[in-house]
Formats: structure tokens, sequence, C-alpha cells
């Protein structure tokens, strides 16, 4: 079986949370085509609709009319949705809501002390479980800018603190640890924000005005890309090219492991969209090194993991990933997740020393998947049955929507 094809994906999840959020508050009307089509974006179009935002569906595009929002009358439900919980405690806090967030048992297990500790600074009310979900949040006093140092490497983290500046009485300084992807920042720039980064400091205004409106054609998710592209890779004689995907240097790490161990990639027809730069790649089938990823990487491969293990195993050689703590803190701890199903296909993988290990092989059975319901182990190691057995056996279908429901179409698409 060989692949030979052009893809196209839905759009970047994580510009999707950010420009449905941004676009409720803007002056006038934006129109979002390619957002993409997980639950996750849902959980948060929702979440804004309960505020009173107004957002419509027009087809295949997405309209929102800006607006002052308000109190939602029940608790907003999350899902699975990390993105959405972090990020909406500081935007609706930013616009002076009293809310209530809640999610489902992974979510509700994730750490939300991340978000609390810097808002409470600002001045927000924030009730919470030890830490976790669910958070009760008044936001209706006045908030102040903050200094703060970032003690974790997270976009989400810097996000909701940017976005909770944005309603601050004075500017926020938010210090990064670690370069995070910056489609905050870049989206709030293009829409009249007052935002100035240097290097890995962040500062944001309060908004003098309203945001100006937005019109996006979102780029192809590399996240999701990376699966089609590591499955290309494996293959033999095969090539993909994915259509629009977003470049932007601190999502696409993986690009840049796949160059250092001589799989490059080609690039054309690079354009910007909105201050994000996008374009058409395309990947061949090649043989697999082993290589070592330093802590510092780790935030810009931060959920290719999973496909870049799965890629390591199946090479020549060991791979190690260095400073993985933040990997526990997934939809699933996606180091045991990743270790596990490995070993049940008989490759050798463990942790030490805040490292994951992988020694490539070749599998020595096929076994059941161990999704743990998430969405992005569920994929990675379907690309790993796939490409070993040509066939997979997967606990639950089902978590893939979270951030991409039509993965099985375009598996299908590339394989026919
Ligand atoms: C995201 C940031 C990352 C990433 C998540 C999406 C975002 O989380 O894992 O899937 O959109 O800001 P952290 O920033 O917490 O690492």
């Amino acid at each position: 079986m060989a692949i030979n094809t052009t893809i196209s994906l839905p759009g970047d999840k994580s510009i999707s949370h950010r420009a449905v959020m941004l676009a409720s508050i803007a002056d006038g009307v934006s129109e979002l085509t390619n957002l993409n089509d997980g639950k996750d974006v849902q959980s948060t179009i929702k979440a804004l609709q309960a505020c009173g935002a107004l957002i419509e569906n027009d087809d295949k595009k997405l309209i929102i009319t800006g607006t002052t929002l308000s109190n939602p009358k029940k608790p907003i439900d999350c899902g699975n949705s990390g993105t959405s919980a972090r990020l909406l405690s500081g935007f609706l806090s930013s616009q002076g809501l009293q809310f209530s967030l809640t999610g489902d048992d992974s979510l509700s297990s994730r750490p939300m002390d991340r978000v609390i500790v810097p808002l409470t600074q600002m001045g927000c009310h924030i009730e919470s479980n030890n830490g976790l979900l669910p958070l009760i949040v008044d936001a209706s006093g006045p908030l102040n800018g903050i200094n703060y140092k970032m003690p974790v490497a997270s976009a989400q983290v810097k996000s909701s603190i940017l976005l909770a500046g944005l309603g601050a009485e004075s500017s926020s300084n938010v210090s990064e640890i670690n370069t995070s992807r910056n489609h905050t920042e870049i989206m709030l720039h293009h829409m009249g924000a007052t935002i100035t980064v240097m290097d890995r400091d962040i500062r944001i205004e309060p908004l003098s005005s309203s945001l100006e409106s937005i019109t996006m054609d979102i780029p192809s998710d590399p996240s999701s890309a990376s699966f089609f592209i590591v499955l290309t890779v494996l293959m033999k004689e095969s090539q993909v090219t994915v259509r629009n995907m977003l470049l932007n240097p601190t999502r696409i790490g993986f690009m840049n492991i796949l160059n250092k161990i001589g799989i490059p990639a080609t690039i054309s027809n690079q354009h910007h969209m909105n201050g994000e730069l996008c374009g058409d790649v395309s990947v061949e089938s090649s043989s697999v090194d082993g290589f070592e990823v330093s802590s510092y990487a780790i935030p810009s491969i931060i959920d290719e993991i999973p496909i870049l293990a799965v890629l390591a195993a199946l090479g020549k050689g060991k791979t190690v990933f260095n400073g993985i703590e933040e990997l526990k803190f997934k939809e699933s701890n996606r180091v045991q997740a990743i270790i596990d199903n490995l070993v049940n296909f008989g490759i050798k993988a463990y942790e030490q020393n805040n490292s994951l290990i992988v020694e490539g092989g070749t599998p020595t059975q096929m076994a059941t998947i161990q999704s743990f319901d998430d969405h992005r182990i569920a994929m990675a190691f379907v690309v790993l049955s796939i490409a070993v057995f040509g066939d997979y056996k997967l606990d639950n279908k089902a978590c893939i929507d979270i951030s991409l429901p039509g993965f099985f179409d375009t598996i299908k698409e590339m394989l026919s």
C-alpha cells in the first residue's frame, strides 16, 4: 500500500478557540472559515453562546457579531477541553463576568491552579476544588494588571493572563520560561490590541476601544497533519501534500525533528493569513533514525510527542525526549499512555530522569490500542498499527472527535 495524495484538513484548533472568543467581543461582524470541527472548539462556542455571544453557522462559515457578554445562567461545561477552561477563565474575567466552569472526568483532574494563582492576583475571586474544576469565578470587581513570571511553559496559562489583561485597569507583563505557541499575541495584535513582545516577555495594555473584527480562513492544523505526515513517512514509496498548513514556528517543532533526521519537507505557496505563516507541505517516505529532543524544544512539539514516539518506535536506535513532565498533565498522562501502548506492541519504552526513552524496533504483535480516552494517543497508535499491520483495534474511536472527527475518512482517502 502506498500513499500518493494531497489532503486538506480542518483549521488549527488553538487558533479556532482564540478567534471565536475574540470575535465575540469585537466591533462588528467577523467571518471564520475552516474552523476546527472537533468537540473542543464546540465547547468554546457553546460557552460563549451561554454568555450571549452572537454566533451563527452559515454554510461553511461561522459568522460572529461582536456584542457585550453577560453572566451565563448555568455552569459552563468545557467538556474535555483544557484550552476552553483555561482561556475562558481569563477571557470571561476580562468581561467582568461571574461564571462557573466544569468539565469531564479527564479535565476535572487537570491542574487549574496555574490559572487560578495569576487570575486571583489580578483581582478575580475564584473558588475551586483544591486547584481542580469546578471553578466558580467572580470577576465583577476591578481587575488590576500583573507582572507574572510563569512557573510552567504553557500557552494556555499565558493566554489566560493576556486575555484577562484586556479588561484590567493597568498593563500586564507575562514572562515565559520557555517559548510557547503565540497565537493569542498574533491575533490580539492583528485585531488592534496594544501588545508588545520582546523575546519571552509580553506586555498587554487594557483595551481602550473595541477589538477590530476579523475575517480568517483558518490554516490546516499542523498537530492534526502530523499523524498523516508520519504515516506517509512510515509507508513505502509514499508521498503526501498537506494543503495550506499552519507554519507558525512555535508549532512545527516536529518538522524540524524530521528535517534533522534527514526527512525534509518541501514547502510551497508560503503566505501569511492574519499574521500567521502557512503554506503547502510535502513529505515522502523514509527510513527513520533515533533522535534526541532537548527540554527546550518540548513546547514546540508538546501535542506531537505521541506521534513522534510512534515514529521513533519504528525507527533505528534510541530516541530520548527530555523534560517531559508537562506531558503528564494532558488529556491523559501521555507519558504512561505512550509507554503502555508501545510495550503492548512489543517495543521497549520507559521513563528515566524526567525523560521518555523509546528504543526503535519491530512491533512483535498487534495490540488493542488503549486510548485512555485521549484523542492524540488514539490517533498516534492507529498510525503505528496501520503502518505495521495494515489494520488496528482501538478501545474508543469516539475520543478522536475531540480534535479531528474526519481522521478515519482522511486515512481511508490516503490509502485508497
Ligand atoms: C494549547 C496549548 C498547549 C497544548 C494544547 C493547546 C493552546 O497546552 O497542549 O493542546 O491552544 O494554547 P499548554 O499550553 O498547557 O502546554
